[in-house]
């Protein structure tokens, strides 16, 4: 490999998924998983597939699905675990195991009442037992920036003995600073007799905000494979960016020296995805992503970005795939109009796609004079699932004010029927959410909403994100308007219809 080459290990579908709310489904993670293909990563973490059935059909089913880039399953240094990845990963054209354990005395002494000989022991044992079932192993020294260092090197040139041809050092907890982290990866080069045997990775946690910092500390001193997630989810705090990593190692690449094979084009696209998926939205000004990022407020940076955009602007947004914000579409664009601009922004869509997204098209664009990708994008959001909607809105109408009883009569197309409710509630949406309840008759508790402009301006289209339980399964809609209300109802839609796929067809 070009020793100047950064590996990507993207793990949005394991680690990014152990972010509090943000569980997804098979088809969740398929979907992601191809579009991490589009993007380019390296490897794709799947999943932890002992921790559960779904998690094993996850990495299974990703592995069937993926072709070019590496598919990972993790596994404990522990048999039941480690075979278990493997039968997950049957079908992967590129298989590679990833075996950890913890190193660090607190974790060796709480967690496990074990000594170091014995940790020892186990991670050899792990990462030999990965290797009789494939070439490509990674292990993982875990809370290694809390771990004797002596200890650390002893481990890793085991492991490396073992079979393990990726050494990852996990700052599990978020604690290292760039300095510290930069330095120990140096340590581990100058100490650890065998580790230009195998790929040095790095996986930093972001519990004070160091994550990318540290990441790129690291790359500094020669780390070759870099652990992150789309828009840096994870767990508490997160883990590194990957676009952030990607975008830092390309803008100042002078400075680095090293480069990615990432399409960076296919960034915003992969963060929205994630971001609708999980019902995580990303804060308007987040590098890279934010809806703010590259936005110019003050007067004297549009003037001198009309003079030259270099100004103030250190990468494109282009480069990242934020597609021209200039009014695309109006009303009397025309089906041939939308149908190629979808195209040009990478949708394909049937014919019965285009009617519904062409509808809802004619719609916005009756409401808001410029209808920009990011609205199209929401639109097809909507109208275009990977499953049969088993509900559809037909109509809604609500009579609200601060001295009547919110009330909402909600009608839906059910199985070529229409069936229409009505109810109070504490508010205009609560009483939307009752009367589809009523409906669909299938006991939610909902327990996350949020709601967010998609673009900026007062026609701005608002996205909103509901999060729904049901005997303890979480469902995470989504839905777009000019009409909050409306994107309400749409997103508690979109959860009940995803709910309602999940169950056993007879029903
Ligand atoms: O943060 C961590 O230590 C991990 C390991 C499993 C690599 O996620
Ligand atoms: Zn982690």
């Amino acid at each position: 490999m070009d020793a100047n080459r950064v590996i990507v290990f993207d793990t949005t579908l394991r680690d990014g998924e152990q972010s509090p709310g943000a569980s997804m489904s098979v088809e969740d993670k398929i979907a992601i998983a191809c579009q991490l293909e589009r993007l380019n990563v390296d490897v794709i973490e799947a999943g932890f597939p002992i921790s559960s059935d779904a998690q094993f059909e996850g990495v299974r089913l990703v592995a069937q699905k993926v072709r070019t880039p590496t598919v990972c399953g993790l596994a404990r240094c522990v048999d039941q675990d480690i075979d278990k990845a493997a039968a997950a990963l049957e079908k992967a054209a590129k298989p590679r195991i990833h075996t950890f354990i913890a190193t660090s005395k607190i974790h060796m002494d709480k967690k496990f009442r074990k000594s170091e000989d014995e940790i020892l022991e186990m991670a050899i044992k792990g990462v030999r037992r990965a290797k009789s079932y494939c070439d490509d192993i990674e292990f993982s020294p875990e809370d290694s920036a809390r771990t004797g260092k002596e200890f650390l090197y002893r481990i890793v040139e085991a492991a490396i003995d073992a079979g393990a041809t990726t050494i990852n050092i996990p700052d599990t907890v978020g604690y290292a600073n760039p300095e510290e982290f930069g330095q120990l990866i140096n340590d581990i080069y100058a100490r650890v007799p065998n580790m230009h045997n195998a790929i040095l990775s790095v996986h930093c946690h972001n519990d004070l905000g160091l994550a990318v910092a540290n990441t790129l500390a690291a790359v500094r001193n020669g780390a070759q494979q870099v652990e992150v997630t789309i828009n840096g989810i994870g767990e508490r705090a997160g883990n590194c960016s990957l676009e952030e990593v990607v975008m830092a190692l390309k803008t100042r690449q002078a400075y680095y020296g090293k480069y990615t094979e990432i399409k960076t084009e296919e960034i915003v696209k992969t963060s929205r995805l994630v971001s609708t998926v999980t019902g995580m939205i990303v804060q308007p000004n987040k590098a890279i992503v934010g809806v703010n990022a590259f936005a110019h407020e003050a007067g004297i940076h549009q003037d001198a970005m009309l003079k030259d955009r270099t100004t103030y602007e250190i990468m494109t947004p282009e480069s990242v795939g934020w597609g021209d914000t200039k009014i695309v579409m109006g009303r009397h664009s025309g089906r041939h109009g939308l149908k190629s601009r979808l195209e040009d922004l990478g949708y394909n869509l049937s014919k019965d796609e285009l009617d519904k997204v062409y509808e809802r098209f004619l719609n916005v664009a009756d409401k808001k004079k410029e209808v920009f990708d990011a609205d199209l994008e929401a639109l097809v959001g909507d109208e275009v699932q990977d499953f049969e909607e088993a509900y559809r809105l037909d109509y809604f109408h609500i009579l609200s004010g601060d001295k009547v009883l919110p009330t909402a009569t909600i009608a839906l197309r059910h199985k070529n029927e229409i069936i229409q409710e009505a109810s109070v509630g504490d508010g205009p949406v609560d009483a939307a959410f009752k009367a589809i309840d009523k409906i669909i008759d299938e006991p939610v508790k909902l327990i996350d909403y949020t709601l967010q402009a998609l673009t900026s301006g007062k026609e701005a289209m608002g996205e909103v994100h509901v999060t729904i339980t049901n005997n303890g399964r979480k469902f995470v809609g989504r839905g777009a308007s000019t009409d909050v209300i409306e994107a309400s109802i749409r997103a508690y839609l979109h959860a009940h219809n995803k709910l309602r796929h999940a169950q056993p067809k007879s029903v």
